[in-house]
């Protein structure tokens, strides 16, 4: 085990932070892909905090509800019935016993999550979900702020980014992925903990490689401190 915080006056203690991977980036660098990737080589957990925003998100909007009122949303923030599921070597939010899957993955719910994403409210109770999910194991932890607030002392912190060409290609070709643009700026510019590397992050541009050839590295950052021996 590294990384443990050690002083020449006492033990060796461990933090539940030595058991996390942070990895942020914008929308469609790639971090999802890589994360769930690294999480299976290690044998680790996977969170997509995305996924957790895009459910209240939907959730929301199938109420009806104005995403872009804080005060409305924070309500139902009170009201909403989940539960975290750990499964498959992935954690889950569920709603009233619900895991929504293709519902999520639309451009509306892409939109509507960077919109719920703004309100203070909202990030409070995401994060103390996300930091609720060490009790499931050591976790690959990716999103937008998992370095600068939910886990600002993980063992490793990752900011994965790459060109808007390569990251529309991704999405399939110059016109998909919706409007990227607006996205970056709204989660960037937004005032509660915005996107942007982590102090002490490693900055990953992968416009160029292959998931695979990206994994490789991170896997050798990882393992060269230690990574594998818990
Ligand atoms: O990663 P994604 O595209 O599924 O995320 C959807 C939206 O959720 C994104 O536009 C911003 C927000 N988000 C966030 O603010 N913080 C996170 N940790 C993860 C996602």
């Amino acid at each position: 085990m590294r990384k443990s915080k050690a002083s020449a006056s006492g033990p060796l203690i461990r933090t539940e932070s030595d058991q996390v991977i942070a990895i942020d980036g914008p929308s469609a660098s790639g971090k999802s892909t890589l994360a769930r990737m690294l999480a299976v080589e290690l044998g680790w957990i996977y969170v997509d905090t995305g996924a957790m925003y895009r459910t209240f998100a939907w959730w929301c909007a199938a109420l009806g509800l104005d995403v872009s009122d804080e005060r409305v949303v924070a309500a139902e923030l009170a009201r909403w019935h989940t539960r975290l599921l750990c499964t498959d070597g992935q954690v889950h939010l569920l709603v009233n016993g619900y895991l929504p899957q293709n519902e999520m993955r639309t451009q509306a719910t892409a939109e509507a999550a960077s919109k719920i994403a703004v309100h203070p409210r909202v990030r409070r109770w995401m994060v103390a979900r996300q930091r609720e999910c060490v009790r499931f194991g050591a976790l690959v932890m990716e999103g937008r702020d998992i370095g600068t607030r939910v886990f600002p002392e993980a063992a490793w912190k990752f900011f994965i980014e790459a060109s808007m060409e390569a990251r529309r290609e991704r999405r399939g070709g110059p016109s998909a992925g919706g409007d990227l643009a607006g996205r970056d700026h709204r989660d960037s510019q937004r005032r509660g903990d915005p996107l942007m590397p982590a102090l002490g992050a490693i900055r990953i541009d992968n416009s160029a490689e292959t998931p695979n050839q990206t994994l490789k590295r991170l896997l050798k950052i990882v393992r060269d401190s230690g990574g594998e021996l818990r």
